[in-house]
């Protein structure tokens, strides 16, 4: 094991919103189990370019550690991922090619600083669905219906979405000037539907994604299913979601 080692950092870095972007390069002294925070932390002890130069530390988020929280998403090496999850010795092996790892803020979200994005569209999108199960009051409501086990099953992996935005990032109908609603929320519907309470308001949620920038804007390329890190399976979510959607457009019709 090289305890010598060094490992390269080419950080996309940007001061602040809707400034100008610029490349900066670090090096770090390798340790075992380094993931890319471990690596980051290094540079925000020391935060002194590759070119000897002292410059402001690189900005990041980070919480949970453990891929649950999806704070630290960012793009490392052209794979939008967590960087608490990405091993910096599965990224460049030591017996491997010695390059640098390149690390970027992901592209579909407005950047904040460094490789802090804001990702507020999304948990406006999740307002705009209805992602929760209604309450009312707060008195005492005695028991829900009971969820079934296969209900349970079908629910469970929808739930673990954390909101980190890979999907976004993927997907091809999302852009700035686009109000398409996304995977995700899409996923939350179907879940949230799924539910013996929050069933109550399905339709609802089904509006909610019927209209400009709804689920009919899926252009099925599938690209977000590819990089979810919980595998949730949003193609069956968007198709379950767009079966119901068309099931409700067309009740409305025969209702008048
Ligand atoms: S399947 Fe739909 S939501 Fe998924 S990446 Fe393609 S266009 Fe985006
Ligand atoms: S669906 Fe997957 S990729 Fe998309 S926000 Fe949730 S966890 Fe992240
Ligand atoms: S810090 Fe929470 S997912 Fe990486």
């Amino acid at each position: 094991m090289d305890r010598d080692r060094t490992i390269e950092l080419k950080i996309k870095r940007q001061d602040g919103p809707g400034q100008k972007s610029y490349w900066q390069s670090f090096q770090v002294a390798w340790h075992p189990a380094m993931n890319v925070i471990s690596a980051l932390m290094a540079i925000q002890r020391n935060p002194v370019a590759a070119s000897g130069a002292a410059v402001a530390p690189v900005v990041w988020e980070c919480a949970c550690l453990e891929e649950v929280c999806g704070s630290c998403t960012m793009i490392v090496d052209g794979r939008v991922r967590q960087a608490c999850s990405a091993m910096i010795d599965h990224i460049v092996p030591p017996d491997g090619h010695k390059r640098a790892i390149v690390l970027e803020p992901m592209t579909k979200f407005p950047v904040v600083r460094d490789l802090v994005v804001d990702r507020s569209r999304m948990f406006e999108d999740l307002k705009r669905v209805r992602a929760w199960v209604h309450l009312d009051g707060s008195h005492a409501l005695g028991a829900g219906p009971r969820q079934s086990q296969d209900n349970q099953e079908q629910a469970y992996p929808l739930s673990r979405c954390m909101t980190c935005g890979c999907c976004l990032e993927a997907c091809p109908q999302v852009s700035a000037s686009s109000s398409f609603v996304g995977p995700a929320a899409l996923s939350q519907v179907r879940l949230f539907n799924l539910h013996p309470s929050g069933k109550m308001h399905a339709g609802e949620r089904l509006d909610s994604v019927m209209g400009a920038g709804g689920v009919e804007e899926c252009g099925k390329a599938q690209n977000c299913v590819e990089v979810c890190p919980k595998e949730i399976p949003l193609v069956d979510s968007i198709a379950a979601v767009g079966r119901d959607a068309t099931k409700r457009m067309f009740l409305g019709w025969l209702l008048g």
